[in-house]
């Protein structure tokens, strides 16, 4: 896998060259996240957002093969093997899929507020289905199709404990 840095300092791109490479990739992310963390991923259809949401909740302690679409519930939560704050037991992930949401009544029944007010760690396949309603603080990770098996992973902080994460992925953490 090659890694540059673009001209934006903390943005970080990424040219994946498999599934194995893009799951492997959001085991390294997986790795540095903590609760509360909002990850919203935008890219087009089979790009490979759940493939890299499967190596991230890995890193977390979560069976990757547990990890699938949840395009017909639209919200999947584990259990992580980390532990919150003393008091809030283990941290979830949550694994949304926006894909169905077409209209903002139909968002406002997806109980995103619990999710993103909670203690767990967020991965949001289909954010462009709600991009102005998520709040400034969180990581947008894009995916596009640069060949047949080639996928561009472009990840943009917005916030500082996004730059953190962006950061510690940039030192090789
Ligand atoms: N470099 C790559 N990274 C990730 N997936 C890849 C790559 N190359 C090929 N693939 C294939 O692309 C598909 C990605 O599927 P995945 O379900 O992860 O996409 P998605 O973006 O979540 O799709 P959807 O829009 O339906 O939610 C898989 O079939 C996978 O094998
Ligand atoms: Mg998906």
């Amino acid at each position: 896998m090659s890694q540059t840095h673009t001209t934006a300092p903390a943005t970080l791109e990424v040219i994946s060259h498999s599934e194995a490479e893009t799951i492997a990739f959001g085991r390294r992310l997986g790795a540095l996240l903590q609760p509360g963390d909002l990850l919203l991923l935008f890219a087009p259809f089979g790009a490979g957002k759940t493939h890299l949401t499967k190596g991230i909740a890995g890193a977390l302690g979560v069976d990757e093969a547990d990890v699938n679409s949840p395009s017909f519930v639209l919200i999947n939560e584990y259990e992580t093997a980390r532990r919150g704050k003393p008091g809030q037991g283990r941290t979830p992930i949550y694994h949304v899929d926006l894909y169905r949401i077409e209209t903002p009544e139909a968002l406002a029944t997806v109980g995103l507020d619990d999710v993103i007010a909670g203690h767990g760690i967020a991965v949001i396949e289909w954010a462009e289905r709600a991009v102005d309603w998520f709040p400034r603080e969180h990581l947008a990770i894009e995916i596009a199709y640069a060949g047949e098996t080639d996928r561009r992973i472009v990840v943009r902080p917005h916030g500082t404990r996004a730059a953190e994460i962006v950061a510690a992925l940039q030192a090789g953490d």
